[in-house]
């Protein structure tokens, strides 16, 4: 990863954390690990679960040219109000899928349920949008797992590296 230090934007979809009568765990969770990989966490928030609301943000971020990799949290499962993936492919100008199938592959040895997991990951603009999953305990898990191969497609994404010949 090149010494910039990209800058991430966390959002949580969670009702009733949107109305403050849940404390968000997860997304201070995940500006706590990126900062401690080397990013920077510019921009945080907790939404309702709502598609059009979500792909608004989402896209308010990719276009204002600040934020370079999106993390959300929440809203990739089965409940009825779950509609992060939907929001996310809404504003995808390419698909990344690689990012979400290697979280659930790995997942996947830590437990079935990970079957269950909706998430997505796309590009929009020059804008790297990956779902987590919603428990602390997952994104520990997948945060950690896809952290280090995240650099290298940023570098790519942004133009800071051409090429994919250095292992690592
Ligand atoms: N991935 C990991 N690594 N660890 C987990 O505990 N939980 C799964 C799955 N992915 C889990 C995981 C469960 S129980 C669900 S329902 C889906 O993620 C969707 O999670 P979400 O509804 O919290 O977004």
């Amino acid at each position: 990863m090149s010494d910039f230090h990209y800058r991430v934007a966390v959002l949580t979809a969670s009702d009733k954390g949107s109305r403050g009568e849940r404390t968000d765990q997860s997304g201070p969770l995940i500006r706590e690990l990126v900062e401690q990989a080397g990013y920077t966490a510019a921009d945080y928030l907790i939404l309702p679960d709502e598609q059009q609301q979500i792909s608004e943000q989402l896209l308010r971020w990719c276009e204002s040219g600040e934020i370079d990799l999106i993390l959300t949290t929440g809203g990739t499962g089965f409940s009825p109000r779950d509609c992060m993936p939907e929001a996310t492919l809404a504003v995808a100008d390419r698909l990344a899928p690689g990012i979400a199938e290697a979280m659930r592959a790995y997942s996947l040895q830590i437990t079935p349920r990970a079957m269950l997991s909706r998430a997505a990951s796309v590009i929009c603009r020059s804008t790297l949008i990956i779902n987590l999953p919603g428990s602390p305990k997952a994104v520990r898990e997948t945060l950690e797992y896809i952290l280090p191969a995240l650099g290298h497609g940023l570098d790519i994404l942004t133009g800071r590296d051409g090429e994919c010949a250095r292992q690592g």
